[in-house]
């Protein structure tokens, strides 16, 4: 197993499309590190640079202590798996699975023992006579892994593995791989645009957007750490099963508190006093123009915390009600029209019209910078020092 290191890396492709910058990371040893992003931001380069697949343009990238800029992909002691994992449609699973041990010349016994030991591990072992075309997408998914895996490499690199799979099976294989990551522990750079994927899966996960027109790092730390401390509005609107609602408005003084508005002054469609904790950072921006980000299960029609009607809630006309089970989304419009999800319990019951009062969560509301790559005004620097958000289980 190794620690996978990139400093400083640039991509320029034919001398004039910069790819990506900047890419600084350190992906530790048995970590599972998952680059999310949107299309062209630079997933797959950055993959493919770590490969060896794509020459670097500039900086280093070393795989344990050796840079290997210059060396071959085939000595770089990696695995890869591709969206489009091409299996050899005449050999058996076992063939597909060994052939690359094959070519290394290991010895006959230790290829039939990974062999077996790896298709056991994927629950393929009753498969390995057939050939790829007598197997669903799900099971030839799992021969592809298993042809990555049997080779016991020190890195594993997965380029979108899943994205030809059905919604359903995109979960269950999802599962067995973060399963299968747990046994080995193999240092593992996987990349996905699907965000739920990337949460799921990864120990931290690395934003990547293009936005500014050249592929950057955005922000790096635990999944849960990026959803609670977006570092910009970019990342607050990418994280998340439902989008983020976002209202542009000021920063205004009054009766001590400062406060986000929006709306005209007489009639302002949303009045929201800030945290006193708060306040101290804010004072300097009073009078800005600013962004408030909201997530639609930072309201609720209860009071979440210590909210009070008159400082922190929102007033809104309901527009739809969708049960979910677990939760109702609800979409509204405010005073001025602008709409808001709002993702509320459904132990109670909800109007399906008329208007309603909703409680925000004040601990959990962004505000940014106006503009897509606006900085966060309350941690621009993503997630407080001491904390640390895993899940239980990965502490
Ligand atoms: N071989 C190439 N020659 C020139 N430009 C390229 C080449 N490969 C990629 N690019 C450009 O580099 C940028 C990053 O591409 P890349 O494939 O790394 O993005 P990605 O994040 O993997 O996107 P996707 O989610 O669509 O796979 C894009 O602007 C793309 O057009
Ligand atoms: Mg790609």
């Amino acid at each position: 197993m190794a620690q996978v290191t990139l400093r400083d890396v640039k991509k320029v492709y034919d001398g004039k499309v910069v790819a990506v910058r900047d890419v600084n990371l350190t992906i530790g040893d048995g970590e599972f590190l998952v680059l999310v992003g949107p299309s062209g931001c630079g997933k797959s380069t950055t993959l493919r640079m770590i490969a060896g697949l794509e020459a670097i343009t500039e900086g280093t990238i070393s795989i344990g202590d050796r840079v290997v800029n210059d060396v071959h992909p085939k000595d770089r002691d990696i695995a890869m798996v591709f969206q489009n994992y091409a299996l050899y449609p005449h050999m058996s699973v076992e063939k597909n699975m060994a052939f690359g041990l094959q070519l290394r010349r290991l010895p006959r016994e230790e290829i039939k023992r990974r062999v077996t030991e790896t298709a056991g591990l994927l629950g393929i072992g009753e498969l390995l006579n057939r050939r790829p075309k007598q197997l669903s997408g799900g099971q030839r998914q799992r021969v592809a892994l298993g042809r990555a895996i049997v080779r016991d490499a020190s890195v594993f690199l997965f380029d979108e593995p899943l994205s030809n799979l059905d919604a359903k099976l995109r979960v269950t294989t999802r599962t067995e791989i973060k399963k299968l990551h747990k046994r080995l522990r193999t240092t593992t750079v996987y990349v996905t645009h699907d965000q739920e994927e990337a949460m799921t899966l990864g120990d931290r996960i690395v934003v990547m957007s293009a936005g500014r027109g050249v592929g950057v790092i955005e922000q790096v730390d635990t999944p849960l750490n990026v959803y609670r401390y977006p570092k910009n509005r970019f990342v607050g609107a990418f994280l998340g099963r439902t989008p983020m609602n976002f209202f542009d408005g000021r920063l205004v003084e009054a009766e001590g508190e400062v406060w986000f508005v929006a709306g005209p002054e007489d009639a302002p469609s949303i009045r929201l006093a800030m945290l006193p904790k708060h306040t101290e950072a804010l004072r300097g921006r009073v009078g800005a123009e600013v962004t408030l980000g909201l997530r639609p299960s930072s309201l609720s029609e209860h009071p979440m915390g210590k909210e009070t009607a008159a400082h922190s809630t929102i007033r809104s006309q309901v527009q739809v009600v969708e049960p979910l089970g677990k939760n109702i989304d609800v979409s509204c419009e405010l005073l001025d029209g602008s709409p808001m999800l709002a993702r509320i319990d459904a132990r109670h019951d909800f109007p399906t019209s008329g208007e309603v009062k909703f409680y925000v969560d004040m601990e959990h509301v962004h505000l940014f910078e106006p503009g897509e790559f606006g900085a966060s005004l309350l941690h621009p620097e993503g997630a407080p020092q001491n904390e640390t958000a895993t899940l239980a289980s990965d502490a």
